[in-house]
């Protein structure tokens, strides 16, 4: 059978106040090449630093997903021999669980011939993950707003324009794992902030189509449904966020569950903003990245 390789884009989740339902593509990658593995047994060779300890066998988190999806359809993957490389960092809100659960359902549909759509495949990534802000930038690439309706167990997606800005991430040298980041929300929000806060991202995805980054980014950090709960978890926020404020950025917020920020601004003011981000918080990597338009890459080879 032929070998297959997929290049699978990282997200980042919320924008602040879309917490659970926007997410965006970004240009960072889990590459993987896969093909059967002639002894029969699941092999999994990790290169580059983020993969590091991660298990080399069946018992790997993308086995499981590969073997739940084909499961579902009464088929198996055959083991596989695969190469993957990373540069997303692990549990730092870009969205690296998300795109190796993506992998594991690419790999179930191309190799137990499932013969599903990225549509098909994103309702499955939504009902593993629970909400569709990461996997559904990470299949369709841009900037995704979405719904999962548990009771239904249906997703619908709706995209935008990505929006015309450069993206500076700023990445913690520690890892928080969204588990953590989710315990610390509250279990109900009263009506009248539930109306305030979904105005709020009414008028913040408007002004996003409107290309008015500056009313988009000042709702973005109006967010009341996780950052005022999170942004103890991560120390630098606020004077991250002052600084970036400082040198001219639309928003700066929470990128995902955290600890990575993320910062929106325009073109002509982001070289010198991530200058003075590394060289203000040594311990963070800052860095421009740019926004996947196209999601999941799947290529077949024939030798
Ligand atoms: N929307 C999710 C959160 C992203 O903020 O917890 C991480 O799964």
């Amino acid at each position: 059978m032929k070998k297959l390789q997929l290049k699978v884009p990282a997200s980042t989740a919320n924008l602040g106040v879309g917490f659970d339902s926007i997410g965006m593509a970004l240009d960072k990658y889990l590459e993987v090449e896969a093909s059967v593995s002639v002894d029969q047994q699941w092999h999994f060779e990790h290169i580059g630093p983020h993969l590091t300890g991660l298990p080399e066998d069946e018992t790997h988190y993308i086995t499981q997903i590969a073997q739940q999806a084909a499961n579902k359809f009464n088929q198996k993957v055959p083991p596989l021999r695969l190469k993957m490389y990373s540069d997303i960092p692990l549990a730092r809100g870009l969205g690296s669980s998300a795109s190796a659960l993506v992998t594991g359902l690419f790999l179930a549909n191309h190799f137990a011939n499932l013969k599903l759509s990225k549509y098909e495949l994103l309702q499955l990534a939504t009902e593993i993950e629970g909400h569709p802000d990461n996997v559904a930038p990470t299949i369709y690439g841009g900037l995704v707003l979405g719904v999962y309706d548990p009771e239904e167990n249906q997703t619908d997606v709706s995209y935008i324009d990505i929006p015309k800005v450069d993206v500076i991430a700023t990445i913690p040298s520690y890892e928080l794992s969204t588990e953590k980041a989710r315990k610390v929300l509250p279990e109900n929000l009263a009506l009248k902030d539930a109306v305030k806060y979904s105005a709020i991202s009414n008028t913040m995805i408007s002004a996003l189509i409107q290309h008015n980054y500056e009313l988009a980014g000042k709702m973005m950090m109006k967010d009341g449904f996780h950052e005022p709960y999170r942004q103890y978890l991560i120390p630098d926020f606020e004077d991250i966020k002052t600084i970036a404020l400082e040198h001219g950025a639309y928003a700066t917020v929470i990128s995902g569950a955290g600890p990575t920020v993320l910062t929106l601004i325009k073109k002509e003011l982001s070289g010198k903003l991530v200058r003075t981000l590394q060289e203000k918080f040594k311990d963070c990597e800052s860095e421009l990245v740019t926004i996947n338009r196209f999601g999941v890459k799947q290529t077949t080879i024939n030798l």
